[in-house]
């Protein structure tokens, strides 16, 4: 598999102290990566540098076919060159459709102008449909988004992101104060997503993270601390201190 994503030595200090110390990390294409660490570790700041939000002191940020720097490029720059994020805000127009957020989010990749005169073909419309099943929202497309529950609206926005076709995609604690059986949907829509494109899921909860069933980071003070299988990385004896204290 050919490395999508290198980040290396990266560091990033707010007002002197290293929220990112010295991290490296890859990811191929078609990976599905999960992120773990104790608060604070630095997960979200990982993914603000790769998205262009925060620049760091030092490192590189290596991505795609042409090895470009991210670090030279602008947030919206970084968007088109295929890097979707997912935020914790929503993003969703709540007094529109399910089936309009999703034809919206699809001509969003079409330009600005695309969205104020879009003429719906049949081609978009199949689009939108195949979209609502990955998201498991095939039965919801002509609600209002705004009576979704909390776990349809986030997967609602997962659904808006797959829409432009993002080569990495990286979702921030996705399974936030979703109920048991949204957490489970929510794993089989990222597992699939990551069949056509590389995801980077940061999440606390480790039944989650076993259901993704894949490579795990652990994040501690803004480095890795271990890398590996679930197992393999809670089995690690400074892991172990981290979470369950000293
Ligand atoms: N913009 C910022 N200014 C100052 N400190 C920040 C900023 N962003 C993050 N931090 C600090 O950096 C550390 C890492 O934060 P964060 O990346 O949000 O951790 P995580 O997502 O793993 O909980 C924390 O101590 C946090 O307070
Ligand atoms: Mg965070």
């Amino acid at each position: 598999m050919s490395t999508l994503l290198e980040v290396s030595g990266v560091s990033v200090s707010f007002d002197g102290f290293k929220a990112i110390n010295n991290l490296s990390f890859q990811i191929a294409d078609r990976e599905l990566r999960a992120v773990i660490g104790p608060n604070g570790a630095g997960k979200t700041t990982f993914m603000d540098i790769i998205t262009g939000k925060t620049k760091p002191d030092e490192g590189r940020v290596i991505y795609g076919d042409k090895s470009v720097s991210l670090l030279k490029m602008s947030e919206s720059k970084i968007a088109q060159a295929g890097v979707g994020r997912k935020f914790q805000r929503p993003t969703v127009f709540e007094d529109q459709s399910v089936f309009d957020n999703l034809m919206m989010a699809l001509k969003k990749t079409r330009g600005p102008l695309a969205v104020l005169f879009f003429k719906q073909t049949q081609e978009d419309s199949d689009k939108v449909a195949d979209l609502a099943e990955q998201i498991g929202l095939s039965g919801a497309l002509h609600r209002k988004s705004g009576e979704l529950s909390h776990g349809q609206k986030q997967w609602l926005e997962i659904g808006m992101l797959l829409a432009q076709d993002p080569r990495l995609l990286l979702v921030d604690e996705p399974a936030a104060g979703m109920t048991p059986a949204e957490r489970e949907h929510t794993t089989d829509i990222l597992r699939e997503a990551a069949k056509t494109r590389a995801v980077v899921v940061v999440e606390h909860d480790m039944e989650f993270v076993r259901r993704l069933n894949c490579k795990v980071t652990v994040l501690h003070e803004g480095s890795v601390l271990a890398e590996g299988s679930l197992d393999h990385v809670t089995k690690n004896e400074q892991v172990i201190e981290v979470y369950l204290g000293r």
